[in-house]
């Protein structure tokens, strides 16, 4: 498949650096969890965290994945789930891309039942075209339109993940 760059390493980086400072300005004082959503997430979650400089803990979750095909079916089911009990906690839940929103209002809808203390959500990417659900994000990395996107984590069938920059498929 042909690919064309749509983010650069180095935009990445700065952006995710400033996310990771006003999560910190904003957290002043608190120690939140940061959940990161399984698997594409892991590379803007590593830089994100590290970008922090607050105390935080760290957990995963893993949604089943859409297997080869680019659309989202709807239906949440759990591969994995936070291990730390989160009741009390402030949560920052952290995605790598929201498509149609279905995958994140399933996963903060099952969250909120267990009592947290506060949600927030920080995306890598909003991805506006194909929106069904609306999602609250609070700490957005780049909104675009429309397209697949590949590299810094996002795969296409598991293949892209090991690009630095983010590209669209085309
Ligand atoms: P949603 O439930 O439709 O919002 O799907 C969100 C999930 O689908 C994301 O966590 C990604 O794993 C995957 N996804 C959606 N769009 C893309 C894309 O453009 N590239 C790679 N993965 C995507
Ligand atoms: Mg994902």
């Amino acid at each position: 498949m042909k690919r064309e760059l749509l983010i650069s390493g180095t935009e990445i980086s700065s952006k995710v650096k400033e996310l990771g400072r006003r999560i910190s300005l904003d957290y002043e004082g608190k120690e939140p969890l940061c959940i990161g959503i399984l698997n594409g997430v892991v590379f803007f979650f590593a830089d994100l965290v590290r970008a922090m400089t607050i105390p935080y803990s760290i957990d995963f979750i893993r949604a089943a994945s859409y297997g080869s095909s680019m659309t989202s079916s709807g239906n949440l089911r759990l591969i994995k789930d936070v291990e730390i009990p989160i009741q009390g906690k402030d949560l920052i839940i952290v995605e790598d891309i929201v498509d149609t929103g279905h995958t994140l209002n399933r996963i903060v809808k099952n969250l909120r039942g267990r009592g947290p203390r506060s949600i927030n959500i920080c995306a890598l990417i909003d991805k506006r075209e194909r929106r069904k659900e609306e999602v609250p994000i609070d700490y957005c990395g780049f909104r675009v339109e429309s397209g697949f996107l590949v590299g810094y984590g996002l795969d296409y069938n598991e293949q892209y993940r090991y690009l630095h920059d983010i590209y669209v498929l085309t």
